[in-house]
């Protein structure tokens, strides 16, 4: 039983919901699930060209399916595989699955050319994926061959079924930045009853800026080529362990917009302290797996994210780079000038009350992002035009009232459409997403919650 802190959801909570709208399996999804590999069908985009025609046929379709929905439409997650793709540049895509968080939808992307691999988010999700998830590119039996966690465990238990099932562990690596994870992982299970087991050390990818201190993410502890080393030299040395890769994640790259802090120069001044940033990494780096290569056989060197898949796709010693939030293509990517996905994913809450004449409140709608706390973290109504969230509640855990002066012809019963800030946090609270195609519903997929599973 893998992810056992989540058991399988029971019948009660299953929201009840045939397979499509009209209870049938959609043309396109078919016995070989959703083709997200295809052209887009539209030449035109009419998320750009009629953002409220867009809305509003996403909500059509999706009209006899209860609040609340998580929905996204082909033509636009297809606009996003192939620009992905396009940025990446040859440069395979390693899936970041904390953004996707569906596993139909992680098979639909590794059917896809350009994109190879998994980064994981957790030990129990790593071993399910790769047992009984996705598989990719003639893989020789269910389950995805390479999955890569992203991050170091304490899971115990799950790190101790990891190591019981020989052929996960050959296709899961595990991330450590600290011997101290090597003796968790023997903790878990000594190196006596356990197959190798595969690792990745990740390295700190953030910028020291003179008199401001960390730009990005605090993360790793091993920085410079001797630390880098020193973990390299400790791993091989110990019985149990095989390093297999390195990781960089340039968080102050891949997930800041430099359209996104509103004051007057700070656009340029993020943009020059990115640049300096990835010419220092990609020096560091250089010197970094060059004497790691003496310690080591690396089978991948993997980097970037979303917001930085050009710029990975441009060092030819990065083998893969992670990405996933730019198939949803949520709007904390509103704030990118050098791309911009389609809004391909929605929610749709139920408008249940009306308090004032101006105002609507839906059900439900505190589907807040995580990270530094701010009004970006905030859902976005996107349709019908000219809601907002008020200053005082802002979104709700059970309520979330709307003003705008057309507040007066929404009916109780009809639904608002958000945009989250982030890409995999709406499937924590659905059990399925829904495809919308050609102003119709073409499959329902269920999210992890849907089949029960709940990591983190
Ligand atoms: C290690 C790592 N790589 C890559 C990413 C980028 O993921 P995405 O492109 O889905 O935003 C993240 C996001 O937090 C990450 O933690």
């Amino acid at each position: 039983m893998f992810g056992q802190r989540s058991p399988p959801v029971g019948a009660a909570h299953v929201r009840s919901v045939p397979m499509t709208a009209n209870g049938t399996s959609g043309p396109e999804a078919g016995v070989d699930g959703l083709d997200l590999g295809a052209p887009p069908s539209t030449i035109d985009r009419p998320w750009e060209t009629d953002p409220q025609g867009y809305w509003a046929t996403i909500d059509a379709a999706t009209h006899a399916l209860d609040a609340p929905i998580f929905a996204a439409d082909l033509d636009a997650l297809r606009y996003n595989v192939a620009d992905m793709r396009r940025r990446a540049a040859g440069t395979p895509i390693r899936v970041a699955s904390k953004s996707i968080r569906s596993r139909p939808v992680l098979d639909a992307l590794l059917r896809v050319p350009g994109y190879a691999g998994v980064l994981a988010y957790d030990v129990a999700e790593a071993h399910w994926l790769a047992a009984d998830g996705p598989s990719f590119d003639g893989a020789d039996r269910p389950g995805c061959p390479d999955v890569l966690v992203a991050y170091p465990s304490a899971d115990l238990g799950a790190i101790a079924a990891l190591g019981a099932d020989e052929a996960a562990a050959s296709r899961v690596t595990l991330m450590i930045d600290d011997a101290a994870q090597l003796d968790l992982i023997d903790a878990a299970v000594p190196p006596s009853r356990r197959p190798d087991l595969r690792v990745c050390i990740d390295i700190d990818a953030s910028f020291r800026a003179p008199g401001i201190g960390v730009i990005g993410a605090r993360r790793s502890p091993v920085r410079s080529r001797e630390e880098a080393s020193v973990l390299a030299a400790t791993v091989v040395g110990r019985k149990g362990f095989r390093l297999v890769g390195v990781m960089t994640y340039d968080a102050q790259i891949a997930g800041v917009g430099d359209l996104s802090i509103r004051r007057p120069g700070a656009g340029a001044l993020l943009r020059t302290m990115q640049r300096a940033s990835w010419d220092e990494l990609v020096a560091r780096r250089l010197e970094i797996l060059t004497d790691l290569r003496r310690i080591a056989d690396l089978e991948f060197v993997n980097g970037g994210g979303t917001g930085s898949l050009e710029r990975n796709a441009e060092d030819p010693n990065i083998t893969d780079i992670a990405a996933g939030s730019g198939l949803y293509g949520p709007h904390l990517f509103d704030g990118y000038s050098h791309f911009q996905p389609a809004p391909a994913a929605g929610f749709g809450l139920a408008v249940v009350r009306r308090p004032a004449e101006d105002i609507v409140t839906c059900h439900g709608g505190g589907w807040i992002a995580s990270g530094a706390m701010g009004d970006d973290r905030l859902p976005e109504p996107v349709w019908p035009a000219g809601l907002a969230l008020t200053g005082r509640e802002g979104a709700g855990e059970v309520q979330t009232p709307l003003r705008g002066d057309r507040a007066g012809r929404i009916s109780l019963g009809d639904r608002v459409w958000f945009r989250h800030t982030k890409a995999g946090e709406p499937a924590e609270h659905v059990t399925h997403l829904t495809i919308v195609s050609d102003g119709s519903v073409l499959d329902r997929l269920p999210t992890y919650r849907g089949e029960g599973r709940c990591f983190l």
